[in-house]
């Protein structure tokens, strides 16, 4: 559009140079997948959420965790890139990878971005759950919006040492550090570091087992963020192949002191819940996370959260309804309509996916019922279904009375 400004959620922001955000993008913004009840995105939330709730229990045993699954995806530069250090010449940040409103404003390129904020707010332990942005291109696993859950839990002295009053978190004399490297940050003491290390990987493994199965085979990969040091990513090994699911690390102590908190050590981490999903219920596209078509969704409405569940294909084709009524014989007292639904069933196979009853009709002089009956969705379907709804039946069909087997009422 030439308009001078943009509309997103209810705000107006001003067109620069900077400016790369599209229509289709701001329309995306406004799904929230991660928090529609049943989407494979909002199980893998779940049970992330839950597993942390019953892990870090506080002093009146409630969660110690707090969730924030509902912040406006749109942030200054400030909350997604300089509250984290991330230098200004990091390629990160440029144009070609994020979607800016203008030179103020742009898309979270991950949820991240909120973590100065909450603990500004004076939280310690909390979780934020979100839709993130970044321009790619669009193949079966990449998307330029997917969903990220972040983690940050800080730990004071006495918290961290409750037996010990002569050990510390910092060192008092040096608050240097080599950022980047596989090392601690200078300013921390090794029992401390070594602590947080701990806890944040068995608390990792821990989700990943919670997640994947208490036997699966993982393993750490040494990397590096601008935020968290030293910073570590887990791998899992499962679907015959290792999966990247998350990043972590020591909080950079400077992020900290930044915001004011000055006795107090982090650790940080952040993961991609469509990896992980696509991974957990055999997903094939990550495209699928954004059908509106029951056919996928109607999958994922699961009893129990942690029952395991594997994606069966549904068409590429749209849905589509089939409205079909009839004439039932004159021995129609017999008739139920489940004997109908049946008969669909054993002709249609898979790709019938609904029948319902919609409507009934006597006729008031001949008496006669019509029955007004079936909701056919999907008339086409891919290979691996059954296709050969429309070959001629092997059989002769047999004749309707007896096909409407007459059935005793209760
Ligand atoms: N924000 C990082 C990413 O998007 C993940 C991360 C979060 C790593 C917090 C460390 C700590 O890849």
């Amino acid at each position: 559009s030439t308009s001078d400004t943009i509309a997103i959620h209810n705000r107006t922001f001003k067109r620069d140079d900077y400016t790369n955000i599209t229509d289709k993008i701001i329309s995306l913004s406004q799904k929230r997948l991660h928090i529609q009840p049943s989407h494979p995105l909002s199980l893998v939330r779940q049970r992330t959420i839950n597993y942390f709730y019953k892990t870090f229990l506080n002093s009146r045993r409630n969660p110690s965790f707090s969730v924030y699954d509902n912040l406006s995806p749109i942030v200054t530069l400030e909350q997604n890139f300089n509250s984290l250090l991330i230098p200004e010449n990091h390629p990160s940040r440029n144009k070609s990878d994020c979607y800016y409103i203008n030179r103020e404003h742009l898309l979270r390129a991950h949820t991240t971005a909120h973590q100065a904020e909450l603990i500004r707010t004076g939280l310690d332990n909390f979780l934020i759950v979100g839709d993130v942005y970044r321009r790619d291109e669009i193949d079966s696993t990449h998307y330029p919006v997917f969903h990220q859950l972040d983690a940050v839990r800080l730990r004071s002295r006495d918290q961290l040492f409750p037996n010990d009053d002569a050990l510390s978190l910092f060192v008092s004399d040096d608050t240097t550090c080599i950022p980047g490297g596989p090392m601690k940050q200078n300013c921390h003491t090794l029992e401390a570091f070594k602590l947080m290390e701990h806890e944040l990987k068995t608390t990792l493994v821990g989700l990943a087992k919670e997640l994947f199965g208490a036997e699966v085979k993982y393993h750490w990969v040494n990397t590096t963020f601008p935020f968290t040091q030293p910073s570590w990513e887990l791998e899992v090994y499962y679907n015959n192949r290792w999966l990247e699911i998350l990043g972590c690390g020591i909080m950079v102590q400077s992020i900290l002191s930044n915001i004011g908190v000055n006795d107090r050590i982090g650790w940080a981490f952040g993961l991609g819940l469509e990896r992980i999903a696509m991974c957990l219920y055999k997903i094939p596209d990550i495209r699928l996370f954004w059908s509106t078509d029951s056919g996928f969704l109607n999958q994922f409405k699961v009893q129990d959260l942690n029952q395991p569940k594997s994606y069966k294909i549904v068409s590429q084709y749209p849905q589509c309804i089939h409205d079909i009524s009839f004439w039932l014989p004159d021995d129609s007292m017999n008739f139920s309509s489940n004997d109908f639904y049946d008969l669909v069933r054993n002709i249609g196979g898979d790709i019938v996916e609904q029948v319902s009853l919609t409507d009934q009709f006597v006729h008031p002089k001949s008496d006669e019922y019509n029955n007004a009956v079936i909701k056919l969705k999907r008339a086409e379907c891919t290979s691996d279904v059954n296709t050969d709804i429309n070959e001629p039946l092997s059989e002769a069909p047999p004749k309707k009375r007896q096909r409407f087997k007459p059935r005793k009422l209760l």
